[in-house]
């Protein structure tokens, strides 16, 4: 037995056909607004400007000129903390060879002190120059041998029982002194021998002479107070920078901008 009286029955019917047709038309204007926003989503975008991006510094970065696109640049940055470059060293001391003996010349009446040619010619020159104004400037050392370094370096440390650090704070070792080149001589005031090899020469008119007169002979202080080496100061110690080799022996891919020791 059917329970719903018929006109309870037809009244249920159109509710239920109403319910389904207003659904219909809800699902219709819902996908049309969604389908319109995205048309006007996707629209906006493509005609809106590129947007920047963060680009790292190390990665290529294409550069567009007067709209057209040219070369891709790396924009690559020297890096903060260049390695720096120590060259070559014992204690300090950086390495020298020994100048051929045919190349060398004499510059004292004995003929125990020379130099290269160059430098001995100026050297002569401007002790010349010196002694106009009373000033003797007087060789002590000038080129030495690997072997005549041997023995200032061991035998005088072994003598002075001297640590070998401490040792190299005056000498160099073997192969090690500028000496070898036969640019570098030692220079003492004539008439104060007593200073020789003394930081006391600092006050000798020789020094004083040289201080104010040597760069015009292209000769120039080793050795200053605070010199990067940590080789001691050596007011006496000048050495000829007045030719492209002597030069190169002692700049040439050894400039430091790092204390040794
Ligand atoms: N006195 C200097 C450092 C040398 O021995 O060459
Ligand atoms: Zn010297």
């Amino acid at each position: 037995m059917d329970e719903i009286p018929v006109a309870l029955r037809e009244a249920k019917k159109t509710i239920k056909s109403s319910y389904i047709t207003t659904n219909k038309v809800n699902i219709v204007i819902v996908g049309s607004t969604v389908a319109f926003l995205a048309l006007a989503f996707f629209f906006f975008n493509r005609n809106s400007p590129q947007k920047s991006v963060n680009v790292n510094q190390t990665q290529p970065v294409e550069t567009v000129e007067n709209n057209t696109p040219t070369v891709t640049q790396n924009q690559t940055s020297p890096p903060l903390n260049q390695e720096e470059k120590i060259p070559d060293n014992i204690l300090g001391h950086l390495p020298y060879e020994e100048a051929p003996q045919n190349e060398l010349k004499a510059i004292t009446n004995d003929g125990g002190i020379k130099l290269r040619q160059k430098a001995a010619d100026k050297f002569l020159q401007m002790q010349t120059d010196a002694k106009t104004q009373g000033v003797i400037l007087m060789p002590i050392s000038g080129f030495r041998s690997i072997k005549d370094q041997e023995y200032l370096f061991f035998q005088v440390k072994e003598q002075r029982k001297q640590p070998t650090s401490k040792r190299a704070e005056v000498s160099a070792p073997p192969g090690y002194s500028e000496h070898h080149t036969g640019y570098a001589i030692d220079i003492g005031d004539g008439n104060v021998p007593a200073t020789n090899l003394s930081t006391n020469f600092e006050q000798t008119s020789a020094y004083n002479w040289l201080k104010n007169n040597a760069a015009k002979y292209s000769f120039e202080l080793s050795f200053t107070p605070d010199n990067l080496q940590g080789v001691n100061y050596e007011p006496w110690h000048w050495r000829f920078v007045g030719d492209t080799h002597s030069l190169e022996t002692f700049y040439k891919a050894r400039q430091l901008t790092t204390k040794l020791k």
